[in-house]
């Protein structure tokens, strides 16, 4: 069991989630580099995607949340459009602005895990910011990892793995569910805030059937049993609020907008939200607060705080 407790153990915890930076690098690619399902991504961006990510905002968003000083921040996948080693190079300069591993956990989306050759190899730049604490554990994967800060437990899960053309479907898998399901009952016996991280929203008739989680309906009874506090998810490029089933009260799953969406229309435009978590003599309390890029001030702005009603009392 991978409960290495790092960090003070006081219950004020502030986290932010970002998601969905798209960053697309093709320039200086060897056309061979094209001859798989990336051809299909690469004509996507030359005919609309480049025009719905702007690097830019993804710099401020950035900046942004550096000034907010989180106790962690959190990204769930696509950090990449082509998965090409430029944009993973690209990707982990971002990653590195953004803090150290130690305050920076990542889980992988469906565009970093586009073709199949080489996929894992080219994730390994990104390994510290997806490993469990402690010592890594030679021949394991990095993922599902835990971390605990705190009162706080992380679970990130990877849903990425590369798939025929036209799809851009996820599956977590029978083994990680299976740790996940253990890290889940432990934490909850521990009475520690426990929070999931996933690419694809593990909510079934959330996306269409070619993005979907396949196994979203064992992910469900996985929670439903075990109980988490919060999911948090990228994927769609929306801002989401919906519940799960769980053991006593629905658990809150929140999706994050792209992190470099251009868009101007309140529910894709870029941003990341701030979750700040408390633990008080009444049980767990949270808040979420969305900071959202206004294109007219060239900023992130910051919304309203307010209450994410939460599925357990301690
Ligand atoms: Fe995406």
């Amino acid at each position: 069991m991978s409960f290495v407790k790092t960090g003070p153990d006081r219950a004020d915890f502030t986290l932010i989630h970002l998601s969905d930076f798209h960053l697309c690098r093709p320039e200086k690619a060897s056309p061979l580099a094209f001859a798989n399902k990336r051809i299909l991504s690469y004509l996507s961006w030359r005919i609309r995607r480049r025009r719905l990510h702007d690097p830019e905002i993804l710099d401020a968003l950035i900046q942004a949340v550096r000034a907010q000083a989180a106790d962690l921040i959190a990204v769930t996948g696509d950090l990449t459009q082509l998965a090409l080693p430029a944009e993973c190079d690209a990707a982990h300069r971002c990653l590195e602005a953004l803090g150290s591993p130690q305050h920076v956990f990542m889980v992988p989306g469906n565009h970093d895990a586009l073709v199949s050759a080489g996929w894992e190899a080219r994730w390994s730049r990104w390994s510290d910011y997806m490993r469990a604490d402690g010592p890594a554990s030679p021949g394991r994967t990095v993922l599902p990892a835990l971390r605990v800060r705190g009162r706080i437990a992380l679970i990130g899960l990877s849903s990425a793995h590369p798939t025929r053309p036209f799809s851009a479907a996820g599956r977590v898998g029978a083994d990680p569910l299976a740790r996940c399901s253990d890290w889940l009952a432990e934490a909850a016996q521990r009475s520690l805030f426990r929070i999931v991280l996933i690419h694809h929203p593990p909510v079934p008739g959330m996306v269409s059937a070619h993005k979907r989680l396949s196994d979203a309906d064992a992910f469900a009874r996985m929670v439903q049993r075990h109980g988490a506090e919060l999911i948090l998810h990228g994927h769609t490029h929306q801002r989401s609020r919906v519940y799960l089933p769980g053991p006593r009260k629905p658990i809150p799953v929140i999706g994050a907008p792209s992190a470099s969406a251009a868009s101007r229309d309140p529910l894709h435009r870029a941003g990341f939200g701030m979750i700040r978590i408390s633990c008080t003599p009444a049980g767990w309390a949270a808040t979420f607060q969305d900071h959202w890029y206004s294109q007219e001030d060239q900023r992130f702005v910051p919304g309203e705080e307010e209450p994410i009603s939460m599925p357990h009392h301690i």
